[in-house]
């Protein structure tokens, strides 16, 4: 199998490269290798490399930034997207995308299915529905894998500020009015890697959009409260206490979604694999 994997030094990305790497001859590349904000470029990239499967780990996900960055992030979320979906079916490979939870506006008030209407409250949630939108518009064989709250304990995620901040600061106020599913990195990456390992016919004919994330949903309060219990360092914490504060009090450019956490039944019903609950993905990352 040949895998040209988009991406690769990203919080998913930099996993998926060691996930797919046991599949066959894997195509890693990143910036400045590609550029997505000119995807033109794209286009030959994908025409030189001929996969068999385009797995698409980049994204614009400064979600703030992305406020008075409109148009770069509507290019890489979306036209960039766009153009792999459209190289991918004349090529007959399969196209592997990741979404977000932040295509909904949080207020159904029960996690979210794949046909439940999507509503985006910001530029980054706009840019990633239209990047999905025109996957299925022109694409012929992909997966649109729609997560939620990513983190990675090599890049600047969650996770790793909380840690920070419980060493540095003897109070926290964490928000306990966003809710969604803390999904590791790895397990996303790894089960990228066991739905390829099964061959590309039978993920073509699982073609689809589907919700996978870690498996139950917290409150960023309740998120980083494990987190600071799972510390393997937490002798050496100065926190005392965390204080639950809401979204309101952290004025930020871009509006979030309150409960956005996704229902992953349909994916593991269709492929029969079941992401970790999110606790224990939690410990495995942390000791990790
Ligand atoms: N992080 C989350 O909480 C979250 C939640 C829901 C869904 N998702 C989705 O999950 C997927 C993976 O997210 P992630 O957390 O792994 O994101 P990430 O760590 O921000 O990685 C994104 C990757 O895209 C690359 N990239 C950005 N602009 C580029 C450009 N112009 N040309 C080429 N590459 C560019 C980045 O390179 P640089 O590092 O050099 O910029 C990085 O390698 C994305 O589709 C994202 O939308 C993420």
């Amino acid at each position: 199998m040949h895998i040209l994997l988009l991406g690769k030094i990203g919080q998913l990305g930099w996993e998926l490269h060691r996930c797919l790497l046991p599949l066959g001859e894997v195509q890693a590349l990143d910036y400045p290798e590609i550029d997505l904000a000119r995807p033109e470029g794209l286009r030959e990239v994908i025409r030189a490399s001929a996969p068999d499967v385009i797995v698409n780990a980049t994204a614009y996900t400064a979600v703030d930034k992305a406020e008075s960055e409109h148009d770069l992030a509507s290019t890489i979320n979306a036209a960039a997207p766009a153009m792999m979906a459209e190289e991918s079916k004349k090529i007959g490979a399969m196209l592997i995308h990741y979404s977000t939870d932040y295509v909904f506006d949080g207020e159904k008030g029960s996690p979210y299915l794949e046909n439940d209407i999507t509503h985006p409250l910001n530029v980054y949630g706009a840019s990633k529905l239209a990047g999905e939108q025109a996957i299925q518009a022109a694409g012929d064989s992909y997966l649109i894998l729609r997560t939620a709250w990513v983190y990675s304990l090599r890049r600047d995620s969650f996770v790793k500020k909380v840690l920070q901040w419980g060493h540095q600061n003897e109070t926290l106020r964490i928000v306990d009015d966003q809710i969604s599913n803390p999904t590791w990195a790895r397990m996303l990456a790894e089960i990228t890697g066991l739905i390829l390992a099964r061959g590309i016919e039978h993920t073509k004919e699982r073609k689809g959009l589907y919700h996978l994330a870690g498996d139950g949903f917290a409150s960023r309060l309740d998120w980083a409260k494990q987190i600071l219990e799972l510390d393997p360092n937490r002798y050496e914490q100065r926190v005392k206490e965390i204080l639950p504060a809401s979204t309101s009090e952290f004025p930020a450019p871009a509006q979030r979604p309150l409960f956005s956490a996704l229902n992953c039944e349909l994916f593991s019903k269709t492929f029969e694999l079941q992401m970790p609950v999110w606790q224990d993905a939690l410990a495995r990352a942390v000791a990790d």
